[in-house]
């Protein structure tokens, strides 16, 4: 397949290069494209320099854009890249279209359309969170849940990443701590709100998780509330999951569920203190999932913690896995 990345100078961009590469994905072409800053800077992909392009306002040359320029880009663009190519993208601007997919293959790859040639890829949070949610879903039927999040800097990209780890230098040195892309300094604190406040008191971020999880799941009965923080981590999103199932539940039969999904890597020994962290989950591609443990609040409840590298499973990851759908037929 000819593959063009869009943003492939950004956090998720290298990401989709390092994934392409491990999951030994047939390229038969690769274009980079990024902003008119980027233009003719070069990136590595199996071996050989590929120099980055402006982005044109054309369709692009190749079966496939991988898209992560941001939702703007994307709004702008991926109807003109859908002319020739199916785009796969990554940011916000169609997921919630009836008729374009939002696809996590582990879960809803039959609801794979061509449609508009556009199918989203969620939200990371989400992704993650449903990685673990799904399974146990099947087998015991959630009926409500409540995740609080510990999101990390590059959840809003390279910049964030940049400010972190700046400001971590200009706060060790006793200086002030500079910050445009998150509302507050990051380093040594936590910040209850990502993305905008919406009415009803929640985030968009908060929002999307429930809007999204529904649209996947293809259930939109369940009950969902979710509280995002950013925390100072660099990467890898961790959440704390708690969840009303209709039917009994036990931990031992959960994990015994979690050790058979794919994708999900169960860590849960906390005699040895084995957990989900950003630590270890950091580079995986596997979604780590433990501290699972009888509710204390609700009769059939299960809480845990979950840990998964946003920029692959959240992001990059699972944008390929979708590529990789591709090649089998699908409907239109
Ligand atoms: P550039 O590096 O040239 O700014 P991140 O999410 O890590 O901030 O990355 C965003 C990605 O989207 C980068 O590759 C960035 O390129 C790219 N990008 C941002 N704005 C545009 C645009 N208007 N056209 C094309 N690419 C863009």
């Amino acid at each position: 397949m000819k593959v063009g990345i869009v943003g492939a100078t950004g956090a998720v961009g290298k990401e989709l290069l390092n994934v392409l590469e491990k999951r030994n994905f047939p390229v038969s072409e690769l274009r980079l494209y990024a902003s008119a800053r980027s233009a003719g800077r070069s990136m590595v992909f199996r071996g050989k320099e590929l120099p980055t392009e402006a982005l044109p306002e054309t369709p692009l040359p190749v079966d496939v854009v991988l898209a992560s320029a941001g939702s703007s880009v994307s709004r702008q663009y991926a109807p003109i890249w859908a002319t020739r190519s199916v785009v796969i993208d990554n940011s916000s601007a169609f997921r919630y279209e009836p008729d374009v997919p939002l696809i996590v293959p582990e879960i809803n790859a039959h609801a794979i359309r061509r449609h508009k040639n556009i199918i989203a890829n969620p939200n990371c949070t989400t992704a993650i969170l449903l990685m673990a949610l799904y399974p146990l879903h099947k087998a015991f039927r959630a009926k409500r849940v409540i995740v609080s999040t510990y999101q990390s800097a590059s959840g809003a990209g390279a910049k964030g990443m940049e400010e972190l780890l700046k400001g971590t230098k200009e706060f060790l040195a006793g200086h002030a701590v500079e910050h445009k892309t998150f509302a507050y300094p990051l380093p040594f604190n936590v910040i209850p709100q990502i993305d905008a406040f919406q009415e009803n008191g929640y985030t968009k971020e908060e929002m999307k998780v429930l809007w999204e999880t529904q649209k996947i799941m293809e259930d939109s009965q369940i009950k969902l509330s979710c509280t995002a923080v950013r925390v100072p981590t660099l990467r890898v999103h961790s959440e704390a999951v708690t969840v009303e199932f209709a039917d009994p539940v036990s931990p031992e039969a959960a994990k015994e569920v979690l050790r058979a999904a794919p994708g999900v890597d169960l860590v849960d020994e906390p005699a040895s203190k084995r957990y989900p962290m950003p630590l270890t989950a950091t580079g995986k591609f596997d979604v780590e999932v433990g501290r699972i443990r009888k509710s204390l609040v609700f009769e059939n409840g299960l809480d845990f913690f979950v840990a998964g590298d946003q920029l692959l499973k959240g992001a990059a990851l699972n944008a390929v896995q979708i590529a990789e759908l591709l090649q089998k037929p699908i409907a239109v």
